[in-house]
């Protein structure tokens, strides 16, 4: 068992801030590598990562790759085809293009209130300020919490995704405790929706029908759990990676603020680049093989998106990063049938903070000798403390 999208296990800090040239000397040495027995098989090539990802009938995604103190496999995560389609067809409408650009407004009144009262300060940590506060109160309302729950929230799902031990056995515990209460509050809310549906996620969950067919209470609880971890920390760890990146390359952050309709671009930019999600697992379900290289049966893959998204045979100035690329499809949201459900969301939250926080802190820079620690698996960096 893994984390949630996680990788190789501990790498130091250098690495962790700047994962490239650990993913290329990987890439370099071997289509895959084979970590032993008990361990991961890590695959890196951007064709052959497109490869597992779109073959899930031998990488599945089953219940066993990741353990973040669920008792039921996640949905639609941890569903194989063809059930997953299923899944797919109700939720897809509910987070389309169309109805996301419904939630913009909200999301940037949201970003200006967050943001009331810092340009008059010296600086802050953006990662408490802003990157954990904004998806956090965007699930919560998108979800038909209250609000003024955030904190308890940031604390289950850092509960969860940021155990505070390195001992298996107590990391396990831990989660398992913290699990239980995050279904005790989806489970409460839906109790209260199945009374008296609201306009709320949850409420549009357990009304929604695919060919006659509705979700039960336990398939909403099961989204519902997958959303908190998923949803969270992965927009969290996202502005965080761009942030950070901006404070250290000032002629990047310059094009943006003197042109701002260039962030799209370069949100696609720095996701690619950066790739917040730097790998997802996947199960073997029999014996096969990556790039003429065997893989056993039942072995633990991880499909490094970072490595893929960064792979100079795909890539034409890999290592460069410009707000300029034409075609851009980085798999920072995966890829094949799981590709990211709430990609739409992502963006419009990423696009949103980004213009707003530029219009209203257009310089910025790092503290001088605070080293920032990356969290391991998604790329979220609790010290980023900014000066302005
Ligand atoms: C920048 C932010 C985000 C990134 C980088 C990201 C990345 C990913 C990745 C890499 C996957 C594929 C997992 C796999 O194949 O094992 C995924 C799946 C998923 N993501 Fe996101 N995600 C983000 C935001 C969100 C948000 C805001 C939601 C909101 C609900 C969300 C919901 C999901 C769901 C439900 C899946 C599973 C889809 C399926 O199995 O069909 N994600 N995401």
């Amino acid at each position: 068992m893994t984390d949630i999208f996680s990788m190789t296990g501990d790498i130091d800090p250098v690495a962790a801030a700047h994962p490239q040239p650990l993913m290329k000397m990987m890439r370099d040495a071997a289509p895959i590598i084979d970590m032993g027995p008990e361990a991961m098989v890590l695959v890196g090539g951007d064709e052959d990562i497109r490869f597992v990802l779109g073959h899930p009938e031998i990488f599945s995604s089953g219940i066993d790759a990741v353990n973040i103190g669920q008792i039921r496999p996640l949905i639609p995560l941890q569903i194989d085809p063809p059930r997953h389609k299923n899944f797919r067809k109700l939720l897809d409408p509910i987070f389309a293009p169309k109805q996301i650009a419904l939630l913009e407004p909200a999301t940037r009144a949201l970003v200006r209130e967050l943001l009331v009262g810092l340009p008059e300060k010296n600086g802050c940590n953006f990662h408490t300020e802003m990157a954990e506060r904004l998806p956090t109160i965007v699930f919560l309302q998108l979800l038909g919490l209250p609000v003024s729950r955030a904190a308890e929230f940031i604390e289950l799902k850092n509960g969860i995704l940021r155990p505070p031990t390195h001992s298996i056995e107590a990391r396990n515990a831990a989660t398992a405790a913290t699990g239980q209460k995050i279904y005790a509050v989806l489970q409460e809310v839906i109790d209260e929706r199945a009374v008296e549906p609201k306009e709320d996620f949850i409420s549009m969950f357990l009304a929604a029908e695919v060919d006659g067919q509705r979700l039960t209470q336990e398939d909403v609880l099961d989204i519902g759990y997958l959303f908190f971890l998923a949803g969270l920390d992965t927009v969290t760890a996202s502005l965080d990676c761009m942030i950070a990146f901006l404070a250290e390359h000032p002629e990047h952050r310059q094009q943006i603020v003197d042109d701002p309709s260039l962030i799209p671009h370069a949100v696609e930019e720095l996701l690619r680049w950066e790739s917040p999600v730097q790998g997802v697992v996947r199960i073997t379900t029999q014996e096969t093989e990556v790039s003429g290289c065997p893989i056993a049966a039942n072995r633990v893959v991880s499909v490094m998106l970072g490595s893929a998204n960064t792979d100079e045979r795909t890539w034409d100035g890999a290592d460069e990063i410009r707000f300029d690329r034409e075609a851009n499809k980085h798999i920072a949201f995966g890829g094949g049938v799981h590709r990211c459900l709430g990609s739409h969301l992502a963006r419009m939250e990423l696009r949103v903070a980004m213009e707003e926080w530029h219009a209203a802190i257009p310089n910025y820079s790092l503290v001088e000798g605070n080293v920032l620690l990356y969290s391991q698996g998604l790329r979220a960096i609790d010290n980023l403390e900014l000066v302005w």
